[in-house]
């Protein structure tokens, strides 16, 4: 299956290094026809939409760059789905969970892939709930949410780098990504050319502190933080807006026989990979292109 994915950041290098058969393309896209050309040269079976923009350093960004983050997180998707659709070809479009705030109206508070976003007033989050919007009502577009990327690999990118590296950090619990599995995923979705919104997130919840405490088991005994509240992260002035925290169910995953490991369970084994990475002086630099 040959597959064409768009974007050379984080995600879309990673997906490239695991997938012999799929080409990156780092070209800009700003119309249709761009898209149609790089369709038109590749000629691939399916699409992973990994472009967008997130903010650099932080999410934060997106707050004072509303239009690059609608024309990256919005816009772009759509000028990417209208060019697969015109030359029939499945898009596997990467969205965020980070477009829901807090619990569910579920018993067990978890979201479900159907239910409708809340971002009330985050930037970057109302520009990925606006493209989650409009491709699911597409036929032959499948929706791929990701949440706090966990990855082996040592990298600015990755949620471990980040706990570790920050003097405050906050106690909360979310459910997460772990790479690796994110991967094998995306790769299955694309050949079961899967159409929906799908949660692609360990089963269970993971508390920050309980990533730290395995950091610090099988990475740096001597690491020290500061634990915060959520809404302290505002009040202190760590951040301009609150961040999003919540629990994913991954109920249209299972539906079609794609698991994902439980959280815990792949974390640990992360983890460990990682610490071997960090002995070894091994970094994205290294390992990715990007
Ligand atoms: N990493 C996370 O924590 C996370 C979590 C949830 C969801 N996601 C989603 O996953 C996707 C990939 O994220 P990432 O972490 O890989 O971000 P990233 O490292 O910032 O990569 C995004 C890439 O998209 C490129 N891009 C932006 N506009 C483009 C355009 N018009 N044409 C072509 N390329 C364009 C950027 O290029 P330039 O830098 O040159 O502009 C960048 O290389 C995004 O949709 C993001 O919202 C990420």
């Amino acid at each position: 299956m040959k597959i064409l994915i768009i974007g050379g950041g984080y995600i879309g290098h990673r997906c490239h290094d695991a997938w012999s058969d799929s080409v990156l393309s780092t070209d800009r896209i700003e119309s249709k026809e761009d898209m149609i050309k790089l369709l038109d040269e590749h000629k691939p079976d399916a699409v992973l939409n990994a472009a967008g923009v997130r903010g650099k350093p932080n999410v934060d960004w997106c707050e004072t760059h509303q239009l690059e983050t609608i024309l990256g997180n919005t816009k772009l998707p759509i000028i990417i789905a209208e060019g697969c659709q015109e030359r029939g070809v499945y898009l596997l479009h990467i969205g965020s969970g980070c477009i829901f705030y807090g619990d569910s109206m579920h018993p067990d508070k978890k979201w479900r892939e159907e239910d409708m976003g809340n971002p009330t007033e985050v930037t970057y989050s109302r520009t990925k709930w606006a493209a989650d919007l409009v491709l699911s009502t597409l036929p032959n577009v499948g929706i791929g949410r990701i949440r706090m990327p966990i990855d082996y690999i040592p990298s600015p990118n990755n949620m471990i780098d980040k706990l570790a590296t920050f003097q405050k950090v906050v106690d909360v619990e979310n459910s997460v990504t772990i790479v690796d599995d994110m991967v094998h995923v995306f790769r299955q979705l694309m050949e079961k050319k899967a159409t929906g919104i799908f949660h692609v997130t360990n089963p269970g919840t993971l508390k920050h502190k309980e990533i730290v405490a395995l950091y610090e088991e099988l990475v740096d005994p001597s690491h020290t933080n500061e634990w915060i509240s959520n809404e302290d992260l505002v009040k202190q002035g760590l951040a301009t807006k609150g961040r999003s925290n919540n629990f994913l169910a991954s109920e249209n995953l299972k539906n079609i026989g794609i698991e994902m490991r439980e959280v815990h369970e792949a974390m640990k084994d992360t983890m460990g990979k990682y610490a071997k990475m960090k002995k070894e002086g091994t970094s994205s630099d290294k390992v990715l292109t990007c």
